[in-house]
């Protein structure tokens, strides 16, 4: 009977333990307000397409919503409605605690999130296909999508945070290496147009991460 079939989650991904949500929320507050100080930043942030209808002062911390539950999606299933839901069967892991290392933080007009680099054994929980959904990003190296929705603008889905910084990416792997604005205390601050930050870590921060799943 349907009972005892399996039912498929809305995703699996990392979940950052709860004693490190709190350090890894109030970094990427940090920055973004470092980032609302500096003169760069709001030019291009008021001038861009998507806040371009809004007020002219913007104040980041009002701007994003934070997300609710710090994690790194794997593979988004959607119930089972997603190709490949089923055949992601990942079963012996879930369960267990890794460490993830937050490499990056990126800001752009509709996301804040957070880049995972990924070790080769988490790449093996890594779905085939997540950065082949985007055209623009196909060559990317497998992983690349990987990252840590922290907020995002009024009426944006999360699943921006991560077509975000693949387009970051796909900028940088086109040649085109940004605008290298600030040597800041937590590493470089790179500018890759159209309001699109990213600050690369010095030091990545690691945090513990159960393999799970979530079915809202
Ligand atoms: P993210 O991984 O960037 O945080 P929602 O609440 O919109 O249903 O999303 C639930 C989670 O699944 C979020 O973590 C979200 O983004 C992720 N997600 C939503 N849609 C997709 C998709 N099409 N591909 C990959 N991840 C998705």
């Amino acid at each position: 009977g349907h009972l005892e079939e399996m039912s498929l989650p809305l995703f699996f991904g990392w979940f950052l333990l709860s004693s490190v949500q709190d350090k890894v929320r109030c970094t990427s507050m940090d920055f973004v307000k470092t980032l609302d100080t500096l003169e760069a930043f709001k030019k291009h942030f008021i001038d861009c397409e998507f806040t371009g209808k809004a007020e002219k002062e913007v104040d980041l911390e009002q701007y994003f919503k934070p997300t609710e539950i710090l994690h790194c999606t794997t593979k988004f299933c959607n119930y089972g409605k997603k190709d490949g839901a089923k055949e992601y069967a990942v079963k012996d892991l879930y369960g267990s605690v890794f460490e993830l290392s937050l490499s990056a933080l990126f800001v752009t007009p509709r996301t804040v999130g957070a880049r995972v680099s990924l070790t080769e054994e988490q790449l093996l929980l890594w779905p085939a296909d997540a950065e082949k959904e985007v055209e623009a990003s196909a060559s990317l190296p497998l992983g690349s999508r990987a990252h840590v929705s922290l907020g995002c603008a009024e009426g944006v889905e999360p699943v921006q945070t991560g077509l975000d910084l693949l387009e970051i990416l796909a900028v940088q792997q086109g040649g085109q290496s940004g605008e290298l604005v600030e040597e800041m205390e937590l590493g470089s601050l790179t500018y890759y147009g159209e309001g699109r930050w990213l600050l690369s870590l010095r030091e990545p921060i690691c945090v513990p991460a159960c393999f799970s799943s979530f079915y809202g």
